[in-house]
């Protein structure tokens, strides 16, 4: 698809594009609803991406054509509303709006956008959208922006102007990601670490299983852990403990009583979860996937009955996972309430794993899942495209 992107474009809008970029979407490995606790995520882009083609225009005009969705979008620089019928425009719209915000010197732009994530899956198509947006307009209008910095506008983009509360994790990753590698990340000092995924070595394989189920309820409930996670870091202020990367299930079991109890366990996932992760490095690093897997395991144990943002369609992955002797670990990924999960599974095995997933959510009555093996790819990029490519 990728090489009919440029006739397209032409086909669209009876022109060349100037630049390409992409940005890819990711799993998160281990550190769920960790980031907006300022603690640490564990995430790897994927080999799934966003693509956008775009030219210059000598007006103030958006023009923007999807081919997934087969829609269009018109709107002007001076007037970036939000869309109330039209999901997707508002990624892009927000990444306008952004920049415009930042006061940098715009002009109007045709657009063509095309990507491989499956759409509302939990694999970050929105940030993988709004980064290759911004990545494309950074090279197109020379605006010089260092790649932390586009992190933080597409975050801004999704935050202030999508209106959605994520943390950083999925805008960082699909920046900064590398192939063959996790990105071990510290969501308050942004310090990072590269840590090896030597999955093909060991006759591995992530597979991604998508449930199906629309994340409908994420928007709302995803806001209220967010605040119900604050509202126990407020007690454990009190004590003196001033972030969670400083708590310890020691003295959270002291707060106890101090806490309604939904509010202590999702503090108490937190903890876990931020000590899981230092784990699952140390575990990746020595290619310790016995240990990798078991983690992924508690961890989904304590994403149901702690933080709660589990459903019974990704409870099934975990279960399914646990009986299965060549699956080494399994869990949801990413917000949750739906989505997708992933799991850790022998090469040769990932046959009858799917198979007997299938089997069992038919039993179950569930939506028919669906899978994805995937790779660990590069994070985002943009250039100019060359002449022998326009030819
Ligand atoms: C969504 C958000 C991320 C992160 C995860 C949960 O993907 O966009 O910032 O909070 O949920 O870990």
């Amino acid at each position: 698809m990728q090489n009919s992107l440029i006739p397209l474009f032409r086909k669209v809008y009876d022109s060349s594009p100037e630049v390409l970029s992409q940005a890819p979407g990711r799993i998160n490995i281990i550190g769920e609803h960790t980031d907006y606790n300022l603690g640490y995520v564990l995430p790897a882009a994927l080999n799934l991406k966003n693509a956008c083609l775009v030219s210059r225009r000598q007006d103030d005009k958006v023009r923007l054509w999807t081919e997934n969705l087969k829609q269009k979008d018109e709107f002007s620089l001076h007037q970036i509303a939000f869309s109330e019928e039209n999901k997707w425009v508002n990624y892009i719209r927000g990444i306008f709006w952004v920049l415009e915000e930042e006061g940098c010197d715009l002009q109007g732009i045709d657009g063509l956008i095309w990507g491989d994530i499956p759409l509302e899956s939990g694999l970050s198509t929105s940030a993988a959208l709004e980064v290759s947006m911004v990545h494309g307009l950074n090279t197109l209008f020379n605006l010089d922006f260092p790649p932390l910095k586009m992190v933080e506008l597409a975050r801004k983009a999704e935050n202030e102007f999508v209106g959605v509360q994520c943390g950083i994790m999925d805008q960082f990753i699909s920046v900064f990601g590398q192939e063959n590698k996790a990105v071990f990340l510290d969501c308050e000092t942004l310090d990072t670490k590269l840590v090896p995924f030597r999955l093909k070595e060991e006759g591995l394989q992530v597979v991604v299983y998508e449930t199906g189920v629309r994340r409908e309820l994420a928007g709302s409930e995803y806001n209220r852990r967010r605040s119900e996670s604050s509202q126990a870091l407020e007690i454990l202020r009190k004590i003196g403990v001033k972030k969670y990367k400083d708590a310890t299930q020691d003295i959270l079991e002291k707060l106890k009583d101090e806490m309604d109890d939904a509010v202590f366990r999702r503090a108490r996932h937190v903890i876990s979860e931020n000590a899981r992760v230092k784990k699952a490095v140390r575990a990746m690093e020595k290619d310790d996937f016995n240990l990798l897997g078991d983690l992924l395991f508690r961890s989904h144990e304590s994403l149901r009955d702690d933080y709660e943002v589990s459903c019974p369609e990704l409870d099934l992955l975990y279960e399914t996972g646990k009986k299965f002797p060549a699956c080494y670990g399994a869990r949801l990924t990413g917000a949750g309430f739906g989505g997708s999960g992933i799991a850790l599974v022998k090469n040769q095995e990932v046959t009858a794993f799917k198979q007997e997933l299938l089997e069992n959510a038919k039993n179950k009555g569930f939506v028919q899942p669906r899978f994805y093996e995937v790779e660990v790819g590069e994070g985002a990029g943009s250039r100019f495209l060359d002449l022998e490519e326009l030819r």
